[in-house]
C-alpha cells in the first residue's frame, strides 16, 4: 500500500506546504538579518537538522533562506521499548562545532518535546551563542515536557497519526509529497 491507500485524509497538500515554507523562509531571513544572531564573530548561522523526519521539511526550507548558512545534521532515534521513556539515542553526531554560534533547530514535528529538549540541552553544553527551533508540524496538546518553538509551519491539534513529507509509519511513506492522516483502521496499538 502507498499514498493515497494508507491516508484517510490529506491534510496538508504539497501545495500549502510550499507556500508555508515559504513564507517561514522569509521570516526566518528577516530575523537574522534584523540581527537576531548573537554570534560575536558575525559567523553564518548553522542550520542543523534532525535526522530522518527532517530531511524534505529542511532540504525546502534552506532553499528558501536568504542568508549566509551552513547546514549539518544529527541522527536521533527514541527508545521504544526501554525503561526510560522519552529517552532519546543520538545515533550520529553534528561534524561542525556550535561554540559560540548562532544555531537553527529543523524538525519535521514536535509532539511530547523530549527529543527536543534532549537535543537543546545537549548543544547548550557546548555554548551556543543562541539556538532557536523550526518545526513544520507542531502538537502541543501533546507536550510532556516543555519545548517552545520559534517557528512552526502548521498547528496540529487533532489526534492524527501523520504521514508522509519526512513523517514516516513504520519508515514507509516519508516520500510522500503531502502531510496525510493515516487510516486509524491501520493503527493497531
Ligand atoms: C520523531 C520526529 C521528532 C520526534 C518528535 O522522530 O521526527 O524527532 O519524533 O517526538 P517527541 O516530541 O515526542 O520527542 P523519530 O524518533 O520517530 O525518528 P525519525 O525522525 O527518524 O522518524
Amino acid at each position: 500500500m502507498n499514498g493515497l491507500d494508507i491516508v484517510e485524509r490529506v491534510l496538508f497538500s504539497s501545495e500549502d506546504i510550499q507556500q508555508r515554507v515559504q513564507e517561514l523562509g522569509q521570516e526566518i531571513s528577516k530575523d537574522y538579518r534584523r540581527g537576531l544572531g548573537q554570534d560575536a564573530r558575525k559567523r553564518p548561522l548553522l542550520v542543523v537538522g534532525l535526522l530522518k523526519g527532517a530531511l524534505p521539511f529542511m532540504a525546502d526550507l534552506i532553499r528558501a533562506l536568504d542568508i549566509p548558512l551552513e547546514y549539518d545534521f544529527i541522527a536521533v532515534s527514541s527508545y521504544e521499548n526501554g525503561t526510560s521513556p522519552g529517552e532519546v539515542r543520538v545515533l550520529k553526531d553534528l561534524e561542525r562545532a556550535v561554540g559560540g554560534r548562532d544555531v537553527l533547530i529543523i524538525e519535521d514535528i514536535v509532539d511530547t518535546g523530549h527529543t527536543l529538549r534532549h537535543i537543546t540541552r545537549r548543544l547548550w553544553a557546548r555554548e551556543p551563542a543562541s539556538i532557536r527551533i523550526c518545526t513544520l508540524l507542531d502538537k502541543p496538546h501533546r507536550r510532556e515536557v516543555e519545548v517552545l518553538p520559534d517557528y512552526v509551519g502548521f498547528v496540529l491539534d487533532a489526534p492524527w497519526f501523520v504521514v508522509g513529507y519526512g513523517l514516516d509509519f513504520g519508515e514507509l511513506h516519508r516520500n510522500l509529497p503531502y502531510i496525510g492522516a493515516l487510516r486509524p483502521d491501520l493503527i493497531t496499538d
